[in-house]
């Protein structure tokens, strides 16, 4: 009995676990959802709960992206500190619409993965027409996002906007705003821009960051405090900077946009098509010359330069000659017979024998010496061989 039990308290756990979970979201309204982790671990250990008594405590980072899509929509975000923390999706829709979004957690432990799906539906609202952004210093994206958190910073800025009809339009980090990171050090934060909007004008207070006087201030660089009787901020890191302070005033930015007037959609009938007259005669010569004539030129120029330095100024084989020393000459000279024989040889088959080969000749004439009577006589004469004393004597 007790395992049918669990058996079906497993089986509506995975069953929660695939379900869609909805929002509807008015365009202009800020969205945050928080991931959490806890949610998350009793999908990786459905059952550890039920034996155990505990949940583990993995490390979890999240994967989140629009369906079919490698990304998030433009308007939404993600942010995670560390894999022990929570993550957040937040960001202010425009436009309605429906966008789904999935989030897949992978366990850093188990590397298990589990996967949450996740339905915005937009819907078309008017967003407020008074908006004012203010700057919190002292904050992070992760510690602002929590609703408590955003219920707090709520609270102060409708006791500074004097009404309760007011609403969060978009929370960003500074740092996708231009800000730069900070030290890492105690007492330095990212800081958070939150812009709050709603349909009541702008309170006294609100309207004194607007003074000539208050810019004055702000553009010494001085640390201005918010006005006493307008400091309303009960926690001290949820306290805005004064000098930050921007008033967006879209109620007369509406009135003054003039509405498109519709036509019926068809043209109206004119007179008939004249077609335009023939352009004027265009002169192409000075471009003919001026890109092909003149290259031209220049290159049969180039030509006869080349063929001059090449050509005409060798100075002649017998100048060359004369000039040689004769040994070298000489030494030459039997370099290209031998060269020319080699090749005369190498053509047919038959010729005469090298004339190296032949018992005794001059080298210079061809001319045959009588053959020595001896065999042992060497082909070619060792003349500057001393050792060898097989040398004919004179
Ligand atoms: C919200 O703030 C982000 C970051 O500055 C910005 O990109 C986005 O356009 C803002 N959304 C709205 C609706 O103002
Ligand atoms: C809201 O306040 C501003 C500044 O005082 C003023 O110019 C504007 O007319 C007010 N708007 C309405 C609708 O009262």
């Amino acid at each position: 009995m007790a395992g049918c039990r669990s058996w079906f308290l497993f089986l509506t756990v995975v069953s929660v676990a695939h379900a869609e979970i909805k929002f509807n979201i008015p365009a202009g309204k800020f969205f945050s959802y928080e991931l959490m982790r806890e949610t998350f671990q009793s999908d990786f250990e459905p059952l550890s709960q039920l034996y155990l008594g505990h949940l583990y405590d993995d490390p979890m980072v999240f994967k989140c992206n629009k369906q079919y899509f490698p990304d998030l929509p433009e308007w939404l975000r993600f942010t995670q500190r560390h894999p022990y923390d929570n993550g957040f999706l937040y960001g202010t829709p425009t436009s309605p619409g429906k966008s789904v979004i999935e989030i897949y957690a992978i366990n850093k432990r188990s590397y298990e993965t589990t996967r949450q799906i996740l339905v915005l539906n937009v819907i078309a609202a008017k967003s407020p027409p008074y908006q004012a952004e203010f700057f919190i210093k002292l904050r992070e994206i992760e510690k602002v996002l929590p609703p408590t958190v955003q219920d707090e910073i709520k609270q102060d800025l409708q006791k500074l906007w004097d009404t309760e009809a007011l609403d969060i339009v978009n929370i960003s980090n500074a740092l996708d705003r231009g800000g730069r990171v900070p030290l890492p050090l105690a007492g330095h934060f990212e800081g958070v821009y939150v812009k709050a909007g709603s349909e009541q004008n702008f309170s006294a207070c609100l309207l004194q960051a607007q003074t000539p006087e208050h810019q004055r201030q702000c553009a010494t660089g001085a640390k201005v405090k918010v006005p006493g009787e307008c400091n309303f901020c009960s926690i001290p890191s949820n306290c805005i900077s004064w000098c930050s302070t921007e008033l967006f005033d879209l109620s007369q930015l509406e009135a003054t946009l003039p509405a498109p007037t519709l036509g019926s959609g068809v043209l109206e009938a004119g007179e008939n098509f004249e077609p335009l007259e023939s352009p004027e005669d265009r002169d192409f010569l000075p471009d003919y010359i001026v890109t092909v004539i003149v290259p031209l030129v220049l290159a049969v120029i180039l030509c006869l330069l080349l063929s001059y330095i090449m050509c005409g100024r060798r100075e002649g084989v017998d100048k060359r000659n004369a000039k040689t020393n004769q040994i070298q000459l000489y030494h030459h000279h039997t370099i290209l017979d031998n060269t020319d024989e080699l090749r005369s040889m190498a053509n047919h088959r038959g010729v005469p024998p090298p004339r190296s080969t032949l018992p005794m000749f001059d080298s210079r004439t061809g001319a045959r010496a009588t053959p020595p009577d001896s065999p042992r006589m060497p082909l070619i004469m060792a003349q500057h061989d001393p050792n060898v004393d097989t040398l004919p004597r004179k």
